[in-house]
C-alpha cells in the first residue's frame, strides 16, 4: 500500500462528528511493515526500570521492538543497552534473563566483552592486525539511544529522534505521578507476566484505555466489586480523557477500588485502616492534599506512545507489546510499587496484579477473547470495512467512557504511517 493508499485508512469528521479506522488497518502486511519501520523503529520504546539495575554488574536481558537487547549496569555505575548479538558472527551474547555479571562471554568462539560492552579478551587475538581490539569493532554494538524519566528507561533505534523528555511531551506529569507514590523510589516487582494474543497490536492499545467496555465486558468482576465494595457504578466513576501530545493520551478517574498507595476500602477491614490513612498522610505530607488524593484515590491508564501501557489501577501494571504478525502480538508486563512497601500491602498489590489484569485473571482472558473476535470479525473487512471510534466525538469534556484517548492514538498512528518514507532504510527489521 503506498502513501496515499494511507491516507484512507481514517476516516474522521469533526463536524458530522464521525471517526471510522479501515479494519485493513489490523490485517494489511503493508501496513504492518511500515508500522516497524515508521514507528517501532523511530519511536522511543520503553525499556526497563531503574530498580531492575540494582548493583554494578547487574542485567537483564529482553527483546524490544524486535531486537534483543542487553540492558545493565556496568563497573562504574553506568546504565546501558546493548544489542545482544556478538560483533563477530551474530551470536546471542547473554542467554540469561537476568543476573550479575562483570563481563559477557559469547558461548561460539569466545569473544569475552566487559560490562561496558568493551572488548576484553579475544581467542587467537595474535592472528588479528595490530589494533583491531581497539578499533570499536569487536565492542558490543550500543542501542542508538537510550535515555531514562523518573526511573524509566528508554530506547531509540533512530539517532535523529528528538530527545526522550521532547517525546514524552506531556506523559511526563502521569510518570510523575507514579513516581511520586514512593518516598525511597518505585520498584518493579519480581516476576513478569508474559502472554500472546492473536489479535492486532492496536487492538490491545484501544483496550487498555478503553472505559467503554469495562461493565460489558468484565461484568463478572464489576459484579463482585460492587458487593466487595458497594460502590461501584457507571455512573459513580468520574474521571476525565486527554491528549497528553505526540500519540500520548490518559483517561484518569476516582478509583472504585482499594489501592496500596493509600486508598482504603471496607473490604479490606477497619484493622487496616490506621495503616493506609497513615500512608496517605505521608503523601500529604510530601505533596499536598490536592496532589495527594490524585496520586492515592485516582486511577490511571496511560498510553506512552505507541505500546507502553501504564496501568495504575488496584494495583501497577507496566505492560509493553511488540507484533510478530498483523494478528499476532507478544505481551510483557510487570507489577511496580513502592519500594518500602512490605507485608500484607505488598501482599494485597501482587494480589490483584494476578486476580484482573494477570493473563489467568479476571480480566484478561476476557479482553483476549474480545480482542480475537475482532480479528475474526476482519476476515469480512471486504464488505464490512470500518470500526467506529465516534463516541464523544462532539465533547469539550470526554469521559473515560468516551473514545478521545483511542483517537489521540489513532491520529499519530496514522500521521506516521503517512509520513512513510519512500527510502526507507533498505535493511529493515522484519
Ligand atoms: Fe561470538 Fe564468534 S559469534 S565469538
Ligand atoms: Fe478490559
Amino acid at each position: 500500500m503506498s502513501n496515499t493508499g494511507y491516507s484512507k485508512l481514517i476516516d474522521s469528521n469533526q463536524e458530522a462528528g464521525v471517526f471510522r479506522v479501515a479494519r485493513q488497518s489490523f490485517t494489511d502486511m503493508g501496513v504492518f511493515q511500515t508500522e516497524r519501520d515508521e514507528i517501532f523503529n523511530r519511536c522511543w520504546l520503553y525499556l526497563g526500570h531503574t530498580s531492575e539495575l540494582p548493583k554494578k554488574g547487574s542485567f537483564v536481558t529482553r527483546p524490544v521492538g524486535g531486537r534483543n537487547l542487553i540492558f545493565n549496569r556496568d563497573a562504574a555505575g553506568v546504565v546501558n543497552a546493548f544489542l545482544n548479538s556478538c560483533p563477530h558472527r551474530g551470536a546471542t551474547v547473554c542467554r540469561e534473563i537476568k543476573g550479575s555479571a562483570k563481563n559477557f562471554t559469547c558461548s561460539y568462539h569466545g569473544w569475552v566483552f566487559g560490562a561496558d560492552g568493551k572488548m576484553r579478551d579475544l581467542p587467537g587475538v595474535e592472528s588479528y592486525v595490530e589494533g583491531f581490539t581497539k578499533s570499536g569493532c569487536a565492542d558490543l554494538v550500543k542501542v542508538p539511544k537510550l535515555a531514562m524519566y523518573r526511573d524509566f528507561w528508554f530506547v531509540c533505534f533512530d539517532p535523529d529522534a528528538v530527545s526522550l523528555v521532547e517525546y514524552l511531551a506531556g506523559a511526563t506529569e502521569y510518570l510523575d505521578l507514579i513516581a511520586d507514590q514512593s518516598e525511597a523510589g518505585m520498584e518493579i516487582v519480581s516476576g513478569t507476566q508474559e502472554y500472546a494474543i492473536r489479535a492486532n497490536w492496536k487492538l490491545l492499545v484501544e483496550n487498555s484505555f478503553d472505559g467503554y467496555h469495562a461493565l460489558s465486558t468484565h461484568a463478572t468482576y464489576f459484579d463482585y466489586l460492587k458487593n466487595m465494595n458497594g460502590v461501584l457504578s457507571q455512573g459513580n466513576v468520574i474521571g476525565f480523557a486527554k491528549d497528553l501530545g505526540n500519540g500520548h493520551a490518559v483517561v484518569e478517574y476516582t478509583a472504585p477500588w482499594g489501592r496500596p498507595v493509600a486508598n482504603w476500602v471496607p473490604a479490606w477491614g477497619e484493622e487496616r485502616k490506621a495503616e493506609i490513612d497513615a500512608s496517605y498522610q505521608r503523601l500529604v505530607d510530601r505533596h499536598g492534599e490536592e496532589r495527594a488524593n490524585r496520586i492515592a484515590k485516582h486511577s490511571r491508564n496511560l498510553l506512552i506512545f505507541p505500546s507502553m501501557l501504564i496501568i495504575d489501577v488496584m494495583s501497577l501494571t507496566v505492560r509493553t507489546f511488540y507484533p510478530k504478525a498483523p494478528d499476532y502480538n507478544e505481551v510483557t508486563a510487570w507489577s511496580m510499587g513502592p519500594s518500602e512497601e512490605q507485608g500484607w500491602l505488598r501482599k494485597n498489590r501482587l494480589h490483584s496484579f494476578l486476580e484482573f489484569l494477570g493473563p489467568g485473571g479476571f480480566a484478561t482472558p476476557d479482553d483476549v477473547e474480545m480482542l480475537e473476535q475482532c480479528q475474526r470479525g476482519y476476515s469480512n473487512a471486504r464488505e464490512a470495512a470500518w470500526n467506529d471510534i465516534s463516541r464523544g466525538m462532539k465533547k469539550d469534556e470526554p469521559a473515560t467512557v468516551d473514545e478521545h484517548q483511542i483517537r489521540v492514538f489513532w491520529r499519530r498512528w496514522h500521521e506516521l504511517l503517512q509520513q512513510a518514507r519512500q527510502d526507507a532504510d533498505p535493511v529493515t527489521v522484519r
